[in-house]
Order: structure tokens, then C-alpha cells, then sequence
């Protein structure tokens, strides 16, 4: 099939590249004229593992290709994605100037039929405005379709080529059939196409993510608890989540959810519900406590050291989570300013962040270019991302390069007995 992406981020370069591979024409549009150049080189503009490669092959191939002429991706396609950003807006609801403005520009270069899909995360409603945004622009007929994303950043390649469900939210046969057709060669194993009405489609992606943040809010609140009580998360965790009703994942306490999703996903599912008179206090609190839950060790180095002022911290890990360069919402980033702010300075280790943190914090923290070497000298260790290489580090070493053996471990990635043995004062999340 003859396909536009319009919007080339994390969700639209993944589902380009992941479409080509299946044997589509794609064209991968973005307004980025810097993006689209560094992509048309086969220079890729995010970390996410697998995409390089899949991304060459299919340029190689001439099934993949990237411009800015959005017309032109229109006018040779017959199913046109739209995969802009949705951020929050002034008030929390989802912002949809960029969604909005990519259906009148393609109504505005349509040649005859086309499959407008949305995979933005949009509120419900959404369709019904593309619906009337389109049906001004032009007298073509066309099919308005949601295709809401479920693809986890770091996993991206293997969720859109083996997705759990693919939800299909659609208002007349045509589009329907269409998108069941392009995306029978990704469900052969099994996973469900489900169709539904474009509002319940809109909502389902919301609900989902919605429920994953509160997961993970409510461990975090458990976690606090333990800390109140002197119970263990670790033992409770293990206990609740061997529930097959409730299941282990999304259980892990820690600093608090980030990235480009959970924080704004349920803030306009807040707002949304608030425009239909409806207040849903649940995520109110769920994000009240990820926001608490992201200076939670920096409360506890307060508590420990008194003052921070003139103290040097070693941060590991600045991405959001492990397998992404995405620093977007990272619990990481309050916490750095935080500590700046109580007057010590901060040496920062990523694998793969450090180029956009420079664009976040520029030259007010130093930069490491090893886990190691950020902690030379440094009064304590801050661990905030779970990347894998921190997981089994020299001990030895790191007690050598600290000024005094101390770890807030924000990721619960140590044994505490195993830590005090070798000589550390250890501060975890929710365990004694
Ligand atoms: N990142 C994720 O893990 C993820 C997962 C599922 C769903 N989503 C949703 O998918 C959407 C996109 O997310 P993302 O993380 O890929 O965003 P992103 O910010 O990484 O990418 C958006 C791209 O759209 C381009 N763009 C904006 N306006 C444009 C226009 N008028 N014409 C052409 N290009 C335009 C931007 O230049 C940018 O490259 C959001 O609604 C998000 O909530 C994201």
C-alpha cells in the first residue's frame, strides 16, 4: 500500500520504518527541515534500539523516503498517518494545533480517496473535529480512522511489529476494511484487531496509560508506607504482584514516572473528563504523587546531609528510562534542579542523554563520560535511571572514587545487606 506518515518522532519514524519493512510505500513527512535532511542521509535523530537498521534497509530498498512537501505525500498515498506531537497545553488539555493544522493541509492537497488515520494520542472527540476540518478543505471523499499507539520508547520496533492488540477506532466499512487489510501481516501471530468507534478508540489509549501511571503512583505510595512502617517493598511487591489478578508489572517503585507520555496523557484524561463535568480524582492524585514521588531522594539527601550546600552529587542515568535518549518529563530533571537549587553542584553520567541534557541544564552541572568518572571526588552517588550497565557495578571502585561511600539509589538496583557489607550507607525506596 501508498502511505504518508506525517510527523517523523518517536511514534511516526518507528511505524514508517516498521510499515516499509512489510513491503508498503512509505513517505515519512515532518516540517523539520533539519530532521528530514539529517533522515534523507540516513543519519537517525533519536536513540531507539533497531531503528537505524530498519530504517537503512528500507531506504536502501526505496520503500522508505523522507521530505518536508507534505502535498506530494498526500497526493501519492492513499492511507495518510498522522503522527504529530499532542503536548499540554496552557490549561493540561492535549494541544491540537499540530493535528489539527496536518488534516487541513492534507485535506487541502487530497487528489481523491483517502484514509485520514489519526495515532496521535488525542481526546475523545478528536475524529469528529479532523472529520469537519477535512470536510471543509475539500470535496474528495475520505474515511477518518484513530489508530491510537500503544509502542513503548526502547521496545518500539518489537510493540509495532508485535503488538499486543491493534485498535482500529473507525465510522464507515471503507476505512475499516483498508486498515484491516495493512495491518493483517502484524496481528498473523494472534493479537487481536479490534474495531471500534473513534471516541472509544481515543479513550482506550488514554485508559491505558492512565492505568500503567497509576500502578506505578500507587507502588510508590506503598513504597512510603514501608518507609513509615519499616516494611519492605520488595517482600510486599513480590507478594502482591504473585496475584494472578494483579500481575508484576508496572510495580517497581522509584522516582516517579516521566517521558513524553504518562505526565501529559493523564493530565489531559484529567482535563477532559473536567470539560464533561466529570472529576476524576483518582489520576488528580496519581499525578499529585508522581510529582512528590520525583524529589523524593532529594529529601532524603537533605534529611541526610542537613545541607547540600557545597556538596557534590554523581548522577547516573538522566533519560526517562533505560533504552531511550528521551529526557522529556524525567524525574531526573526536578531532581537536578533541586539539588542545584540547595547549593551543590551536580556531575551527570547518561549512556545515551548527555547530548540533549547539555540542551536542558547547558553548563550549570558537568558531564561525565563514564559512570566512573562522574563519581570522582563526589560526596554521593544518585541513581535515577535503570540503565543495565549500572547493575552490576565494582563496588570496590566506586567506595575508591567517592569521598565517602553513599548511595540514594533511586531505582532500588542494590541489595541493601549486600551494600552496608561492603562498607556503604544505602538509601533506597521503600526498604529498610
Ligand atoms: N513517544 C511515545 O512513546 C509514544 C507512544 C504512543 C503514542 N505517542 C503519541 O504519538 C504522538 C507523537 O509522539 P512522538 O513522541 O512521536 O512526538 P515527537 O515530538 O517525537 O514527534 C513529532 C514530530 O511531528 C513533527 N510535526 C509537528 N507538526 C508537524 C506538521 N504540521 N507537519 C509535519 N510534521 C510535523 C515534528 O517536527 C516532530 O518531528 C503524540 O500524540 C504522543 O502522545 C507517543
Amino acid at each position: 500500500m501508498k502511505i504518508a506518515v506525517v510527523g517523523t518522532g518517536y511514534v511516526g519514524l518507528v511505524a514508517g520504518a516498521c510499515l516499509a519493512e512489510n513491503g508498503n510505500d512509505v513517505v515519512c513527512v515532518d516540517k523539520d527541515p533539519a530532521k528530514v535532511r539529517a533522515l534523507q542521509r540516513g543519519r537517525i535523530p533519536i536513540y531507539e534500539p533497531g531503528l537505524e537498521e530498519l530504517v537503512r534497509r528500507n531506504r536502501t530498498e526505496k520503500r522508505l523516503t523522507f521530505t518536508t512537501a507534505l502535498e506530494r505525500g498526500v497526493r501519492n498515498s492513499q492511507i495518510i498517518f498522522i503522527a504529530v506531537g499532542t503536548p499540554t497545553g496552557e490549561d493540561g488539555s492535549a494541544d491540537l494545533q499540530h493535528v489539527l493544522a496536518v488534516a487541513r493541509d492534507t485535506a487541502r492537497a487530497m487528489n481523491g480517496y483517502k484514509v485520514i488515520v489519526n495515532k496521535s494520542t488525542v481526546p475523545v472527540g478528536t475524529a469528529v473535529k479532523v472529520r469537519e476540518v477535512v470536510r471543509r478543505e475539500t470535496t474528495h471523499p475520505f474515511s477518518v480512522v484513530s489508530n491510537p499507539e500503544f509502542l513503548k520508547q526502547g521496545a518500539a520496533i518489537d510493540d509495532f511489529m508485535k503488538p499486543d492488540r491493534v485498535v482500529i477506532g473507525a465510522e464507515d466499512p471503507r476505512g475499516a476494511e483498508i486498515m484491516k487489510e495493512l495491518y493483517a501481516p502484524f496481528t498473523r501471530t494472534g493479537a487481536p484487531i479490534m474495531l471500534m468507534d473513534c471516541a472509544s478508540a481515543e479513550l482506550c489509549k488514554y485508559a491505558a496509560n492512565a492505568m500503567l501511571a497509576t500502578r506505578i503512583s500507587f507502588m510508590n505510595e506503598v513504597a512510603n508506607l514501608c518507609e513509615a512502617t519499616g516494611a519492605n517493598v520488595d517482600q510486599v511487591r513480590r507478594a502482591v504482584a504473585s496475584d494472578r489478578r494483579i500481575g508484576a508489572s508496572f510495580l517497581f517503585p522509584g522516582v516517579g514516572y516521566g517521558g513524553s507520555c504518562f505526565p501529559k496523557d493523564v493530565k489531559a484524561m484529567v482535563r477532559f473528563a473536567a470539560e464533561k463535568d466529570y472529576q476524576f480524582a483518582i489520576l488528580e492524585a496519581v499525578e499529585g504523587v508522581n510529582d512528590r514521588q520525583k524529589l523524593r531522594l532529594l529529601s532524603k539527601m537533605q534529611s541526610h546531609f542537613g545541607s547540600l550546600k557545597g556538596k557534590r552529587i554523581a548522577v547516573w542515568g538522566l533519560a526517562f528510562k533505560p533504552r531511550t535518549d528521551d529526557m522529556r518529563e524525567a524525574p531526573s530533571v526536578p531532581l537536578i534542579h533541586g539539588i542545584l537549587a540547595a547549593g551543590a553542584s551536580v556531575t551527570a553520567y547518561d549512556p545515551e542523554a548527555i547530548p540533549i541534557a547539555r540542551g536542558i541544564f547547558g553548563s550549570k552541572i558537568t558531564y561525565a563520560e563514564s559512570s566512573y568518572a562522574a563519581l570522582k571526588g563526589a560526596d554521593a552517588l544518585a541513581i535515577v535511571t535503570e540503565w543495565n550497565t549500572f547493575r552490576e557495578p565494582d563496588f570496590e571502585r566506586i567506595k575508591k572514587l567517592l569521598s565517602q561511600p553513599l548511595i540514594f539509589d533511586g531505582r532500588n538496583l542494590y541489595n541493601p545487606e549486600q551494600l552496608r557489607a561492603h562498607g556503604f550507607t544505602y538509601f533506597s525506596i521503600g526498604r529498610p
